[in-house]
C-alpha cells in the first residue's frame, strides 16, 4: 500500500466538517514538528509530544470528530486536526516510531501530496489512506487548509484511556 483514495466527503456532510473546523480553530497551537513549520496543530483522542522517547497521555476528546475517525480507521488510537496557513508545508518526512504505518487523512483543501516523489492531486473532501513510514510531503499553497489524521499506535505505546 502506497496511497489509496478511500472514499470523498461531500456536499452538506463537508460543509458541516468545514464548520467544525471553524468552531476549534481556537484549540489549535503551534506545531512540534520539525517538518511543518507554521503548522497549527490539536492532538484528538491521545497527544504526543513526539519526543524520541515519547510521551503519550490523553489529548483532546470530541465525540464527533471520534466518530469520523472511527468510521474511516476502526479503533483509532491517535489523530491530529491541523490548519496549514497560507504558504505553509510538509518537508519530506516519515511519521515518528510510535505510529503503526496506516494513517488515514481527510483533506479539507485541494492539495499536492507527493508520496515517495509521486504527486497526487487531492481535493477537498479526500479521504487517503497512505503509509506514512514512505517518505511524504506536501506542496505549499496561497489559501490555508485544514486536515485531520487518524493513526494507530503501535502496540507498546498504546496505554488505555477514558473509555477505551
Ligand atoms: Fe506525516
Amino acid at each position: 500500500m502506497s496511497i489509496e483514495n478511500i472514499g470523498r466527503i461531500k456536499g452538506e456532510n463537508l460543509a458541516n466538517l468545514h464548520s467544525w473546523c471553524e468552531e476549534h480553530r481556537k484549540l489549535l497551537s503551534p506545531t512540534l514538528s520539525r517538518y511543518a513549520r507554521g503548522r497549527q496543530e490539536l492532538w484528538l483522542r491521545r497527544y504526543c509530544d513526539l519526543r524520541r522517547d515519547p510521551t503519550i497521555v490523553q489529548g483532546y476528546r470530541n465525540e464527533r470528530i471520534e466518530a469520523l475517525g472511527e468510521r474511516l480507521l476502526p479503533g483509532f488510537h491517535i489523530g491530529l486536526f491541523l490548519l496549514y496557513p497560507p504558504k505553509t508545508c510538509i518537508l519530506p518526512h516519515r511519521d515518528h516510531g510510535c505510529l503503526a504505518p496506516t494513517a488515514v487523512s481527510v483533506n479539507l483543501s485541494d492539495v499536492v501530496f507527493v508520496l515517495n516523489e509521486e504527486r497526487h492531486e487531492l481535493k477537498n473532501g479526500d479521504v487517503t489512506r497512505f503509509n506514512s513510514k514512505s517518505l511524504h510531503a506536501t506542496e505549499p499553497k496561497e489559501t490555508e487548509r485544514f486536515a485531520l489524521i487518524f493513526w494507530h499506535l503501535k502496540e507498546k505505546y498504546v496505554k488505555p484511556i477514558k473509555g477505551e
